[in-house]
């Protein structure tokens, strides 16, 4: 019978026998899957696995931290966190276009990947043979059905990075749906937040600011987000909704009065959507209240913003994501 401990264990087994006295490389991204790969092959080999974790400065608020610190407290695995925030917002600088912006993200990311990678291998130690990914049992059938599905957007992947040929995989997870790699996740004792985390693109808030991204607008951004994140939760609405991203029209003023004065702010968008796969989505009907409340509190707190709207659109043929 299925359960989540003789996934792991048969999986710990299969892992110990494969990489023998070598080393494993692994990407973490803040998201669930890589994580609970890591923690699975870390709780078979220990410290002959190094995590390397690209903090490119678009993430959300708490979202580095948690990596660093939570992480690595419930699997005791070694990490490497390269802080590359000013290299991927210079390379950024003066950058507007949604495909543009992703190239560069992702371009900049291999890159700062290799280079750490590059710098492990180099490091005394047995050598490094493997790379461990995130992959899930969707994924193995989506690139290997060819169904053919148009490319709307040029996505970026921790978990499809990086392609030498050099590596041979490990892939604990590719038997495994995203409820039960959630599952296995707990078991191994990772905290909640990463677990039950929702799907966050790879380009990070990069891609939800319409407009060119500075360090001033990701921090406004971020707080924004936090807002609306922590009323959702608060609601126990985290389970109902499949993402609420949470989008900054840097580009678009509008005007507003904020106690005896006239404002000219930027508008956040939510963008609360109900899914199944992500394919197709439909605009989540949240309860006015909570919708009140994250207005009230992102137009109060958060400096610049004086406009709240609500994305009404389902996919398609709106995308989920506005980049
Ligand atoms: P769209 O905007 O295409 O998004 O409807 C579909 C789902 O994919 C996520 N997304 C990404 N995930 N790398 C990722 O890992 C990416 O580059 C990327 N772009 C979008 C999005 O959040 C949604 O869940």
């Amino acid at each position: 019978t299925w359960t989540t401990g003789n996934v792991i264990e048969e999986q710990v087994e299969a892992i110990r026998e494969q990489v023998g006295d070598k080393r494993a490389i692994c990407g973490l991204s803040g998201g669930v899957d890589s994580a609970v790969a890591a923690a699975l092959v870390a709780r078979a080999i220990g410290d002959q696995l190094t995590c390397v974790y690209v903090d490119h400065g678009l993430m959300r608020k708490g979202e580095t931290e948690q990596v660093e610190k939570d992480f690595v407290a419930a699997t005791g695995v070694k990490l490497v966190v390269v802080d590359a925030e000013e290299r991927f917002l210079n390379a950024l600088k003066g950058v507007s276009d949604p495909e543009e912006k992703r190239k560069i993200i992702g371009r900049e990311f291999i890159r700062v990947f290799e280079q750490a990678q590059a710098e492990i291998i180099a490091d005394e130690g047995p050598a490094v043979e493997f790379l461990v990914q995130g992959t899930l049992y969707p994924d193995v059938v989506e690139s290997g059905g060819g169904t053919g599905t148009a490319n709307i957007k040029s996505h970026h992947n921790v978990g499809g990075l990086p392609e030498d040929l050099e590596f041979r995989l490990i892939e604990p997870l590719r038997k495994l749906f995203k409820d039960e790699v959630r599952m296995v996740g707990q078991e191994l004792g990772l905290p909640e937040e990463i677990v039950q985390r929702q799907p966050f693109p790879g380009p990070g808030l990069g891609i939800r600011i319409v407009g060119e991204v500075t360090k001033e607008r990701l921090d406004l951004l971020r707080d924004a987000d936090a807002i609306a994140r922590e009323e959702l939760t608060a609601a126990g609405l985290d389970r109902d909704i499949w993402q609420c991203p949470v989008v900054l029209l840097a580009d678009v003023r509008s005007v507003g009065v904020q106690g005896d004065g006239r404002t000219y702010g930027h508008p956040i968008v939510l963008r609360p959507v109900s899914s199944e796969d992500a394919m197709t989505a439909d605009w989540s009907r949240l309860p006015y209240d909570v919708l009140a409340r994250i207005s009230t509190r992102i137009t109060n707190e958060v400096r610049d913003v004086n406009r709240v709207v609500l994305d009404v659109t389902s996919k398609p043929p709106g995308t989920i994501e506005w980049e």
